[in-house]
């Protein structure tokens, strides 16, 4: 351009600059230093913490509401409450939007849902994530049922994506009534402690029709959705510690169904062996001890990332690295109600197995679990169809799967648990394994009932019988003579042993047969 068409361009370029620092302000810095004043960052800043330093490129910066009704035909702010468009984290392409509280409180117009679509049509063609920072008021009040359109677009295109690239939603303020809906669809879930909540129907609502009186963080915060409900996979101290844990997340995953997540670079150790694991197994069968300390020792120093940490403790789930490759875990926990797979336990671990299975994530289960829980919560609430949500996840998956028994494989439990009949590709027990229908005492109190009663001494044909089915069954021999059991190893291997197998499986091709999609009991 020569330097006059320059100067005659001038105002035209001073416009824009004007406008672009208009957009940034969103909806001023009087409700900027508000939003400060909450401890809460604005969604700019959010962004630019998420993404590469200088990798940000917005999408729709000035788009602006269509809306008449309510005094809004007076009042317009560039970009309409929501930051769109795309960058890169840790140099991996993803789409990102981000709500402005500082524009009508973040709510949700028919233009802020069609630029959340922009990105999302944009991603899925791309293959790359989409990352939600949610913070709104709700569906834009002065819009009406446009605004619900917009949410029910974004429902869909959430619905269309699953499975074809990774959705993460943080929730870094209000998400309240039917806008809770895109973020359940999405992922993984991510909350912010103290200045986040989720309800289908605030406190107030709550108090009318069921006459409980509640807060916002009781009903719908990040401890009680983290603790109680399981809606959120992280409760997060602040938004910096949400946004790492957003980034170490995507750290684990593909950008698409359709590739790999990335293999980091592996030099042996020299520490494959892991004499720790030899003395992990209390001598008494019923003593709990921490399934952690068998996943760190078959596992990346440090590469462990827990979901779902507190809800349904008495399993473990959560991603790491092997040899660098990236791995789904899935432990059943003896520390905790003896690591008995119940109602929320079931779902929690079937959740995080189909995402592994979506995205080309090999599952590594270790397994010591003494059957279902019992008792009538259980059965009323549904521990059948429940738990044959796992049992169904596990079926269906095809990505390489590999079974560590460490102690317990009782009953349906044994079968549910990545069991070589359901598809495992590799099983190994430890010598401390017990395979049986059921604990030796319970067995031998049924099968030798009659026998036990009519004993001089019950008490001593008791524990007699219940020695001789110890001996029998508890022990992984007669799983490993029928081949449900690949090989018994030292604990110490396991590590080593895993590596080599997740390594022969790596190039797995595995499909389910041809089907419009299968009817998982919801
Ligand atoms: C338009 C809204 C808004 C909304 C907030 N604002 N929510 N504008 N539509 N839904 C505006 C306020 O008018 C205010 O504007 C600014 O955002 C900040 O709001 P405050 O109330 O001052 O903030 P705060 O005290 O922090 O309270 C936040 C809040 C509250 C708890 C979210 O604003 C609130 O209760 N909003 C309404 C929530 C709601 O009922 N939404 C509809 C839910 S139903 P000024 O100009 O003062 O800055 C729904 C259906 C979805 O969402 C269905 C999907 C299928």
């Amino acid at each position: 351009m020569s330097p006059s068409n320059h100067d005659a361009h001038l105002n035209k370029f001073e416009a824009l600059e004007r406008k672009n620092a208009e957009a940034l302000l969103g909806g001023g810095q009087a409700r900027i230093d508000a939003q400060h004043k909450k401890g809460k960052l604005t969604a700019r800043e959010r962004v630019d913490l998420l993404l590469d330093e200088g990798s940000f490129e917005e999408i729709g910066k000035f788009v602006m509401h269509r809306s008449k009704d309510f005094g809004l035909d007076k009042e317009y702010y560039l970009g309409d409450g929501v930051v769109t468009g795309y960058g890169t984290v840790n140099g991996r392409l993803v789409y990102v939007f981000s709500q402005d509280f500082t524009v009508f409180g973040g709510s949700l117009s028919e233009t802020h849902a069609e630029k959340i679509v922009k990105i999302m049509d944009l991603a899925m063609k791309n293959g790359a994530p989409v990352i939600g920072l949610n913070d709104s008021g709700g569906a834009r009040i002065q819009e009406g049922v446009v605004s619900l359109g917009g949410y029910a677009d974004i429902f869909y295109k959430n619905t269309l994506a699953s499975g074809v690239v990774p959705q993460l939603s943080a929730v870094m303020g209000p998400c309240a009534g039917g806008a809770v809906y895109s973020p359940a669809i999405t992922d993984f879930i991510l909350m912010v402690e103290d200045t986040s909540y989720m309800f289908v129907t605030g406190p107030n609502v709550v108090k009318t029709v069921t006459h409980e009186n509640v807060t916002s963080e009781e009903l719908g915060g990040a401890s009680t959705h983290s603790a109680k409900s399981g809606v959120t996979h992280f409760s997060c101290a602040n938004e910096v510690v949400c946004i790492n844990n957003i980034k170490q997340l995507l750290s684990y995953m593909p950008q698409n169904c359709e590739e790999t997540a990335p293999l980091l670079p592996y030099t042996p150790a020299g520490d494959e062996l892991r004499p720790e694991l030899n003395n992990i197994i209390p001598e008494n069968p019923n003593q709990p001890y921490d399934i952690r300390d068998v996943i760190q020792g078959v596992i990346d120093t440090d590469s462990f990332l827990e979901v779902h940490q507190n809800f349904a403790e008495n399993i473990v789930v959560g991603f790491a690295r092997l040899a660098g490759r990236s791995i789904g875990i899935v432990g059943n926990q003896p520390a905790v109600l003896a690591g008995v797979l119940d109602i929320n336990a079931s779902t929690k671990a079937a959740r995080f197995v189909r995402f592994c299975d979506s995205f080309n994530i090999p599952l590594l289960v270790l397994e010591d679990v003494p059957g279902f829980l019992p008792g009538t919560d259980q059965e009323w609430r549904g521990i059948i169809t429940n738990g044959a949500k796992l049992l169904y996840a596990f079926c269906e998956a095809t990505v390489p799967r590999i079974t560590v028994i460490t102690r317990k494989a009782y009953g349906g439990a044994y079968d549910v648990m990545n069991s070589k009949h359901i598809g495992a590709d590799m099983n190994y027990a430890w010598p401390t394994a017990e395979i049986a229908v059921m604990g030796a005492k319970g067995a031998a109190e049924i099968i030798f009932k009659r026998e036990i009663a009519q004993a001089e001494d019950p008490e001593a044909k008791l524990q007699e019988k219940v020695d001789e089915y110890q001996q029998k069954f508890a022990t992984p021999y007669r799983a490993a003579h029928r081949g449900f059991v690949d090989e018994v190893i030292v604990p110490a291997q396991t590590r080593q042993k895993l590596i080599r197998a997740f390594k022969m499986l790596e190039n797995k091709v595995d499909t389910m047969p041809r089907k419009k999609h299968g009817n998982i009991p919801l």
